[in-house]
């Protein structure tokens, strides 16, 4: 049984715009799944499905195995957690700690509880001096990071977020790396992400679905997609400059593992160069 799958949906805007095209989507356990693709192919009209907050035109959405209904949408946005593209679309509580306080509330939780996932959420993203501020009055990435606070502090089991580095600057992106990394390895939390960022998805994700005009147009491991560059080009995407650094390298002779992390990159070439590890 997978967390999340979607058989064949199809959604439809009012207005004709059919935005999701027959969507077969699988996010297994501790999975951290990378949908890439360019404006418009659908990954946040995908993403708004997985928490029920838009219902398919055909075919169907499984949580758990189960479909959403009315009798079991509060599970299901107690256990998929959505930070939306646009932290406007999310945030509205006077002050910041209040925000992040109101999804824990809402799930019954005692005060100090709420309390303490409120300053755990606000350390993990790295705006505890934030608590106290009016939310409308922050810069675009602190109030990204409050929308993303205010779901973490939700304890989620599947964290989906939309476009996560988005207006984050580089620190604010390597934060957010490390971040995702921990809830996947310290409490197995699954992570399903979106993003234009093709450096950042290696570094997260360990299975891609490149999304197209409402499609899957590809799918697969990190190599796997990352080894067809004229396919992400021609859906408007482009293969990351490490792998594309190492390729060449290869190309020219030099005998180099191929690698996609800073990490990975920097052991393939001290290797390749006669250095101890
Ligand atoms: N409220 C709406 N009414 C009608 N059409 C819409 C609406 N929202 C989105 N669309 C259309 O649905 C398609 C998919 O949009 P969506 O926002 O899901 O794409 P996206 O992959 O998230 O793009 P981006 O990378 O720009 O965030 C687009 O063609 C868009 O114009
Ligand atoms: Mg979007």
């Amino acid at each position: 049984m997978h967390l999340i799958e979607t058989r064949d949906l199809c959604y439809t805007y009012a207005g004709n715009v059919t935005a999701l095209d027959c969507i077969n989507f699988i996010a297994p356990r501790n999975a951290r799944i990378a949908v890439i693709g360019s404006n418009g192919a659908g990954k946040s009209t995908l993403f708004k499905h997985f928490n029920g907050i838009f219902k398919a035109t055909s075919g169907s959405v499984l949580i758990r195995g189960e479909p959403i209904t009315k009798e079991n949408i509060r599970e299901v946005r107690k256990y998929v957690g959505l930070v939306f593209q646009y932290p406007d679309d999310q945030i509205f509580s006077p002050t910041v700690e209040q925000d992040v306080a109101f999804g824990p509330t809402n799930l019954g939780l005692d005060d100090e509880t709420v309390h303490h996932r409120v300053h755990e959420a606000l350390k993990i993203v790295g705006i505890e001096h934030l608590a106290l501020r009016v939310p409308h009055h922050l810069s675009g990435g602190e109030k990204k990071r409050v929308a993303i606070a205010g779901v973490i502090a939700m304890e989620p089991q599947v964290l989906v977020l939309d476009e996560p580095t988005a207006g984050l600057d580089p620190q604010g992106v390597a934060d957010l790396n490390a971040f995702i990394n921990s809830l996947s390895t310290r409490y197995g939390m699954t992570v399903v992400f979106s993003t234009h960022d093709v450096a950042l998805v290696p570094e997260i994700a360990d299975y891609i679905y490149v999304m197209h005009k409402g499609r899957i147009v590809a799918e697969g491991t990190i190599e796997q997609v990352f080894m067809q560059p004229e396919m992400l080009k021609s859906y408007r995407l482009d293969v990351p400059v490490l792998p594309r650094l190492i390729r060449s390298l290869k190309d020219n002779g030099i005998d180099v593992t191929m690698a996609y992390t800073f990490d990975e990159v920097r052991k393939s070439l001290l290797k390749a160069f006669g250095k101890d590890l």
